[in-house]
């Protein structure tokens, strides 16, 4: 009896040593993912300094930075909170105390934040929108930037992310999403199709505005980005409800987030109140993007 005691004590002790040891190796592998270097080549991306790009990048920015960065894009602090897992800011994007317009000292540092992913040390940033920047036009980015470096300066010092050990290793055995400059394509320069009303222009917006990053790669619904909530987004192609549509009540949903069946849009899951500054123009585009595109099934896990 005593040794059988004696032998499952052994398996056990060696067991506990084994995961423990585990633990450390997936934890250091976690480290060096978040700590490796990465560089590519510059973009030279013009920054224009006319007032119509200017405000042109404003809209952009209304839509696509303002909803994780703040109205005034002076950082929101636990942007993403999880206890066992730790948090994340978001940036201070001005020039004030604190702020990455300080810390950038050039345009491609900002280039490097947006299309790859890396701050200005070429270390990987965790902004889980850069798989939509990233498709972003060389022109819109060079809008976007400009308008962000003419923002009034907002003092606020933010942290940045701050990573427990345990999500060290839910990132390694893949029960966290990988780092966004691990999956994007690095393409140097983008273009965009002519802006307008069109089915080429719906799809570039929805490719620069993570509508897939919810909704699915084919938009059809999938399960929701941030891993503490458990909410399957709905299918936005024609075999959703979102096919019955007229471009109207799609225009209307968007803007006053209440689709035309009255169900009102959790706007903390659903970010309508950043796409309700699209123009009709961007949002008949979308409109008629989602409407070309293959119909498929809502995603069920
Ligand atoms: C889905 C949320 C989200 C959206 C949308 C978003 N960001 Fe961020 N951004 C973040 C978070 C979070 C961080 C901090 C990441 C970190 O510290 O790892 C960040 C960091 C940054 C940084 C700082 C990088 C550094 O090295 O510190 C820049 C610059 C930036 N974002 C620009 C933008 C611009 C411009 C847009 C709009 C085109 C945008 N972001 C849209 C969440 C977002
Ligand atoms: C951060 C995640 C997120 C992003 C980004 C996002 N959505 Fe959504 N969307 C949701 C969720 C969640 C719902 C359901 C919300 C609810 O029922 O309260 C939703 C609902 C919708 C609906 C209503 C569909 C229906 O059948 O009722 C439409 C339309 C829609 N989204 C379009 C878009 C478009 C277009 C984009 C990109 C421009 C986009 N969404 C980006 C999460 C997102």
């Amino acid at each position: 009896m005593k040794k059988v005691l004696k032998w499952i004590g052994m398996v056990l002790g060696s067991l506990i040593g084994l995961v423990l040891v585990a633990g450390i190796v997936l934890y250091l592998m976690g480290n060096a993912r978040l700590n490796k270097t990465y560089e590519f080549p510059p973009s030279n991306i013009d920054v224009p300094t006319d007032t119509a790009s200017i405000e042109y990048g404003r809209h952009r920015a209304e839509t696509l930075c303002q909803g994780c960065h703040g109205k005034d894009l002076g950082g929101i602090e636990n942007w993403f909170s999880a206890g066992p897992l730790g948090t994340i800011d978001s940036a201070n994007l001005t020039s004030g105390e604190g702020g990455f317009g300080r810390e950038a000292t050039s345009v491609e540092d900002y280039v490097r934040a947006i299309r790859h992913g890396i701050d200005p040390e070429g270390k990987p940033i965790f902004m889980p929108a850069v798989v939509s920047t990233a498709n972003l036009s060389d022109e819109d980015l060079g809008a976007i930037i400009a308008y962000v470096k003419s923002v009034p300066p907002v003092d606020h010092v933010t942290r940045g992310h701050q990573f427990t050990p345990l999500a060290k290793i839910m990132l390694v055995v893949g029960m966290l999403p990988p780092l966004p400059v691990e999956v994007v394509s690095h393409e140097l320069h983008v273009s965009a199709p002519a802006r307008g009303p069109s089915v080429e222009y719906g799809k570039y917006l929805v490719d620069t505005n993570d509508c897939r990053v919810c909704h699915g790669p084919g938009l059809n619904g999938g399960p929701f980005p941030d891993p503490t909530i458990k909410v399957i987004t709905p299918n936005l192609t024609r075999g959703g409800e979102v096919g019955f549509w007229t471009e109207e009540q799609f225009v209307n949903t968007i803007r006053t987030g209440l689709t035309p069946s009255g169900h009102e849009l959790d706007p903390a899951l659903m970010p309508w109140k950043d796409y309700q500054y699209m123009t009709d123009d961007e949002l008949s585009a979308i409109y008629k993007y989602l409407h070309e595109i293959p119909k498929l099934e809502q995603y069920t896990k």
